[in-house]
């Protein structure tokens, strides 16, 4: 099967396309690099010994799209591809409900166009809004609260509304919890540019010394340490969500909807400390205020995915603290020229 990965040189696609490899899957990678590095292509070599296609595109130029399409034999899209600071998208919703929104219609249109009709989207908790319960069940009620919410929110009722009026499509949306860890090799792995926005990679940051200490945001949540508690999931685990996705409701026509989540919570006083623990560092912290828009505590019912999807998350906090310290480690800036 070959599988055109769009955003396939980021944090999550670059792993997917791995495990895709390792499942023999062929990813076509079609990336603009806006917020990845072309050398992402010889990492996943080095760990697979398999080099994959790579295009450098916009998910908004259909003619690009429509020339992949054909000339690769793609019998099924994930797409990742878009932007997702939620800062910035306050500041830049434009850009983010272009890139976002419109990049995913014009990536339908030109699978439309081709006969392609299998299709994977990268959504995210971030569409429960301030739920009213934990666990969060596929079920729950959907809101956003930022413009890079609301982009997801609109591409889900988008999609959803396409597949009514077009039944014999497959879309799948699988809504991540939070994304962590990296490859066990130490090859691959989330490097984001300026100052992180999420926890784990500003936290590893600062046990490599590239900043002085955490801001811990807000301790006095309605949770058992005062700190915001989230469904940490590792990476590896998210792409093997993927290739299962594909495998199990890829081919069959219908809307899949999925939370792609341990159904574990930790705070963030709990995550600090794992990280000490995996990387013999001290993380130095203090208590900032709140962040606005933050909630309290998220972590997700995944029993659907594991009823319907065969996955479960297997790796422990353990592995996701140890893999990003192994990465972090051994590319203290990053990828080259990141
Ligand atoms: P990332 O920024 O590392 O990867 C996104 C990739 O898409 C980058 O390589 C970037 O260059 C590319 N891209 C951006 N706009 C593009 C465009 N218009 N055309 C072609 N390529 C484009 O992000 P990630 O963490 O790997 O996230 C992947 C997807 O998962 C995103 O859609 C994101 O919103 C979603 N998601 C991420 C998280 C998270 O915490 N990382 C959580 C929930 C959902
Ligand atoms: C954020 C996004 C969400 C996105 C998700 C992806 C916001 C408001 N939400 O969620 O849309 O889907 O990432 O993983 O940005 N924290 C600190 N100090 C820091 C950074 C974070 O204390 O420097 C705390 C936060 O307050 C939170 C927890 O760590 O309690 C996790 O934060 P983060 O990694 O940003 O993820 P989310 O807030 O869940």
């Amino acid at each position: 099967m070959n599988v055109l990965v769009t955003g396939g040189l980021g944090y999550i696609g670059s792993h997917t396309c791995i495990q895709m490899l390792e499942a023999g899957i062929k990813p076509v990678i079609f990336d603009n690099l806006y917020n990845s590095n072309e050398s992402v292509l010889g990492r996943i070599e080095m760990v697979t010994g398999a080099s994959p296609i790579f295009v450098k595109g916009d998910v908004r130029d259909k003619e690009k799209l429509i020339k992949v399409l054909k000339e690769q034999s793609i019998s099924a899209v994930v797409h990742f591809a878009g932007l997702k600071a939620v800062g910035e998208s306050v500041e830049k919703p434009l850009e983010y409900y272009d890139n976002n929104v419109n990049g995913t219609l014009v990536l339908v249109d030109a699978m439309r166009e081709v006969g392609v009709k299998s299709l994977v989207f990268s959504s995210s908790a971030t569409v429960y809004g301030d739920p009213a319960s934990v666990p969060i069940t596929e079920e729950f009620p959907t809101s956003a609260t930022n413009p890079y919410g609301r982009s997801k929110l609109m591409v889900e009722e988008c999609l959803t509304d396409f597949q009514k009026a077009n039944s014999e499509w497959s879309i799948t949306l699988l809504r991540y919890f939070n994304p962590v860890g990296a490859h066990p090799s130490g090859q691959l792995g989330e490097d984001p540019s300026g100052i992180p926005n999420n926890l784990m990679p500003f936290v590893s940051q600062v046990a490599v010394g590239r900043r002085e200490y955490l801001s811990v945001f807000g301790d006095d949540y309605p949770t058992k340490d005062g700190t915001g508690v989230r469904d940490y999931i590792h990476v590896m685990d998210l792409s093997d969500g993927h290739v299962c996705a594909l495998n199990k409701v890829g081919q069959t026509s219908g809307l899949h909807i999925y939370n792609l989540g341990t159904g574990n919570g930790y705070s963030v006083l709990e995550m600090v400390s794992a990280f000490e623990k995996a990387s013999g560092k001290k993380v130095p912290y203090k208590i900032a205020p709140r962040r606005p828009g933050d909630i309290a505590e998220c972590w997700a019912d995944p029993s659907k995915a594991q009823r319907e999807l065969n996955w479960k998350a297997e790796r422990t906090l353990q592995q996701m603290t140890t893999d990003t310290w192994y990465w972090q480690s051994n590319n203290p800036n990053g990828y080259p020229d990141h």
